[in-house]
């Protein structure tokens, strides 16, 4: 397999034009990677394709399938953001379809993350004697699929934490009011986000003091499953986030469910799935597992500073996306986080910023946990 240093211009370009394509499955794909493909003969794209829906062909099978002369393919180079499969899933091997046409020369973005196959694809290639070459734009790559790669390495899903703050670092008034903090770009933006992640998590004050709805409905998009946590089923069944609009799952305690409560639930098709409870709350590890099991690939939590605060001390937070309003509320304001147990400075959550831009008035960042 031969290493990074020698990326040339050229497969950068053909490979940033990869994950353009495989941008177009966000939304349609989850479980699966989002994965675009082009072949190029003579410094010239001649097929392209992408991953477009669930349990549909693969990208490399419709970049194949788009190139009019299948003669061109021996003597061309297939570009894919992520590593070709080498096993039997919905679809048959990629790699074993780019060996029988005979492609010479295949450029890889990243390896794909689940440890039993990562490899394998490459090795089928080479041990074909298909010149390959991994990790161009890796980093690109490896970002575009955050969601499926930490599914597969943590065994949990992405997870992000959206905050709308005033500029002092507050999220609801000392009365606890939060509408609205940020500007209309900037609520249709959230709107935009909610529809590329599997799930949307809120907790139960949320909930009650906003009787937020958790949908997508400033943009066109996928509705994500909505989660939310409610030990003892204190939301009403009439609130807004159990309209028809999307489907939600509700997490309780099972030591404080009353029976009664939850057949309400039921009765009005709204699963409650009941999970231990740590201080404070409900386990997250737990809620967390649970969503996985059920092939939840990203989360993005948007509640109050309690449960923003409790998925942070238990280091299950990835991201940090936040929309910070020209205006302060002041010290009595309700802060973004609550109680992080930070007692020195070194002992802080630390973040690495990614991105920084204007969101109409407000001002909008993004923030890794490192
Ligand atoms: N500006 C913004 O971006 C924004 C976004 C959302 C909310 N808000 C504001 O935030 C305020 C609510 O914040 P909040 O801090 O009171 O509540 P919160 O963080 O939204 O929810 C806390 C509740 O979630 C439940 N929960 C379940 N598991 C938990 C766990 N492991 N850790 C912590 N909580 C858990 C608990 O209620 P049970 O015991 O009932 O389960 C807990 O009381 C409201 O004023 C709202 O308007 C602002």
């Amino acid at each position: 397999m031969s290493s990074i240093p020698d990326i040339t211009p050229t497969d950068e370009a053909f490979m940033h034009r990869c994950l353009e394509l495989a941008r177009r499955g966000a939304g349609s794909v989850s479980p699966n990677p989002m994965v675009g493909s082009v072949i190029v003969h003579g410094g010239r794209i001649i097929g392209e394709g992408w991953h477009e829906r669930f349990g549909g062909p693969h990208a490399e099978v419709n970049a194949i399938g788009s190139v009019p002369d299948h003669g061109l393919l021996t003597e061309s180079t297939l570009y894919v953001n992520l590593e070709p499969c080498s096993h039997f899933g919905k679809t048959p091997p990629c790699s074993d379809l780019i060996v029988s046409k005979k492609i010479p020369r295949v450029v890889v973005g990243c390896l794909d993350p689940f440890a039993k196959v990562s490899g394998r694809g490459i090795a089928t290639l080479e041990s074909a004697g298909v010149e390959v070459k991994v990790g161009v734009l890796a980093g690109e790559s490896e970002r575009l699929n955050e969601a499926f790669i930490t599914s597969h390495r943590k065994g949990r899903p992405f997870v992000s934490i959206k905050v709308a703050q005033t500029l002092d670092g507050r999220i609801a008034t000392s009365m606890g009011v939060s509408r609205w903090i940020t500007g209309e770009e900037s609520r249709t933006e959230v709107h935009r986000l909610r529809s590329r992640y599997d799930a949307v998590l809120s907790g139960s004050s949320t909930v009650i003091a906003d009787d937020s709805e958790l949908t997508v409905r400033r943009c066109e998009g996928r509705q994500p499953l909505r989660v939310l946590l409610d030990r003892q089923l204190r939301v009403p069944v009439e609130s807004k986030v159990f309209n028809d609009q999307a489907r939600t799952l509700v997490f309780s305690s099972g030591q404080a469910s009353d029976p009664c409560r939850i057949a309400q639930f039921e009765a009005r098709g709204i699963e409650v799935v009941q999970v231990g409870e740590s201080p404070g709350g409900l386990d997250l590890h737990q809620v967390l597992g649970e969503l996985h099991r059920r092939q939840v690939l990203s989360v993005m939590v948007e509640t109050g500073n309690r449960l923003a605060a409790a998925f942070v001390r238990e280091r299950l937070v990835d991201k940090i996306q936040m929309f910070i309003a020209p205006r302060l509320f002041g010290g009595d304001g309700l802060a973004s986080f609550g109680t992080l147990d930070v007692l020195l400075p070194e002992q802080s959550v630390e973040l690495r910023f990614t991105e920084a831009g204007m969101s109409g008035q407000d001002f909008m960042l993004e923030a890794y946990v490192i």
